[in-house]
């Protein structure tokens, strides 16, 4: 979607050029043509597809060992995931089995999952850890996800999700692992370069704002970027924890106030929608969309991967759920999965639109109208990508 006159800045009828990996020229075709035959630029005619960005997943725990069926059976038969997550299932359960995983069990069950969102156009990923939690385990992630980037024709961006869940070994000494993760793993991890952001879980079964505003100052020092698991159960002011670090993003948000959402529109902070989530936890109350939309946030879109709450590898259906579930109209929905989820990486300036200057990722889909990709539910129609300037097969 480049600058045009349409909803969604439609051009019909329209070319794009591209130079090496980047977007040389966006137009009307007639002219396109000529220009190019001008210089004797080769042309590939897509014929009546649609060209929108590449799809982003801004949020997702692609990496870990193991499943989770067990408990969504449990789920099914009565307890909650808090219960669940008491009695030392959840995240903990995901956490053994990752930690008792090879590397390349993991990355293979990783690039499995991979291959089945970029077969949906997307072109960048963005990976958490927080499934190995302790120094040795979360590296091991954090490689497993940079190897992703480097194998498969995707972007990567890592997040060490440092406070994801209190590690059994640590169950007596909660203050030592915050500590720990903030002031010596974090900086560890950082420099080799295995970090290009951080997360922690702000919830009563996780982690307190205080605790979360530790390790996310030890971040700030150290210059890495912020996203925040906010709001998904309860709300503890984590909307207005993350506004107050200016982080990228505050991701769930079911539970968010008008202060926490004016306080994200004036930080300048995402809210990542995860309608997965939601689904898949028979949640009641859907994020407050008209809220967030008053006070001047932007939306974006993720399909959360993870073994427990999100077992999605469809980013075409999160963003169906974001429209059905939450209110989220098919412009909002595609806008979260380009232009804003560009933004809650700290992208924005690089990708996530269709302008000069900027990354030739693009998706080519068999539709009618755009609003046709967030309309199916299990259908997709991509048949193509290009990815940094090449069509990716
Ligand atoms: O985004 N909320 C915390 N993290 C994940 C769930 C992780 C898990 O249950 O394994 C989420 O929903
Ligand atoms: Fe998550």
């Amino acid at each position: 979607m480049a600058q045009g006159a349409e909803p969604y800045g439609v051009i019909r009828d329209g070319a794009i050029a591209v130079k090496g990996e980047r977007i040389a020229w966006v137009g009307p075709a007639a002219i396109g043509g000529r220009l190019a035959a001008a210089h004797g630029i080769p042309v590939r005619d897509v014929e009546g597809l649609w060209i929108t960005p590449g799809l982003i997943d801004c949020h997702t725990h692609l990496v870990y060992g193991g499943q989770r069926v067990e408990e969504f059976e449990q789920r099914l038969n009565g307890a909650s995931y808090a219960d669940i997550a008491q009695a030392g299932g959840g995240i903990q359960s995901t956490v053994r089995a990752t930690r008792a995983a090879s590397f390349e069990g993991l990355a293979a069950a990783a690039a499995a999952r991979a291959r089945r969102l970029m077969s949906e156009g997307v072109t960048t990923l963005e990976i958490k850890s927080g499934y190995g939690l302790e120094l040795a385990a979360e590296r091991r992630l954090l490689e497993v996800a940079r190897g992703i980037g480097r194998e498969l024709p995707v972007s990567v961006r890592t997040t060490f999700l440092g406070l994801h869940a209190l590690p059994e070994e640590f169950r007596t000494a909660r203050q030592a692992f915050v500590d720990r993760a903030g002031n010596e793993w974090l900086p560890a991890l950082a420099a080799e370069g295995l970090v290009d952001a951080v997360d922690a879980f702000c919830e009563s079964i996780a982690f307190s704002p205080a605790e979360c505003r530790q390790f996310l100052a030890s971040a700030a020092r150290l210059g890495v970027p912020a996203h925040v698991h906010a709001g998904q159960l309860s709300d503890m002011g984590a909307a207005e924890l993350a506004a107050g670090c200016r982080a990228l993003s505050a991701d769930h948000l079911e539970y968010v106030s008008a202060d926490g959402a004016r306080a994200l529109a004036t930080a300048g902070t995402v809210a990542v929608m995860l309608p997965g989530a939601f689904y898949t936890l028979r949640q009641g109350d859907p994020p407050p969309v008209a809220l967030l939309r008053e006070a001047g946030v932007p939306l974006a879109v993720a399909t959360d991967c993870n073994p427990g709450t999100s077992p999605c590898t469809s980013l075409l259906l999160a963003m169906n759920m974001a429209c059905t579930l939450f209110g989220l109209t098919p412009h909002e929905a595609l806008a979260g999965t380009t232009r804003v989820a560009a933004r809650a990486l700290g992208l924005g300036s690089d990708r996530g639109t269709i302008e000069v200057g900027k990354r030739a990722d693009l998706a080519l889909w068999r539709i009618e109208r755009p609003a046709e990709l967030s309309y199916g539910m299990g259908a997709n129609s991509c048949v193509g990508v290009v990815y940094r300037g090449n069509s990716r097969t």
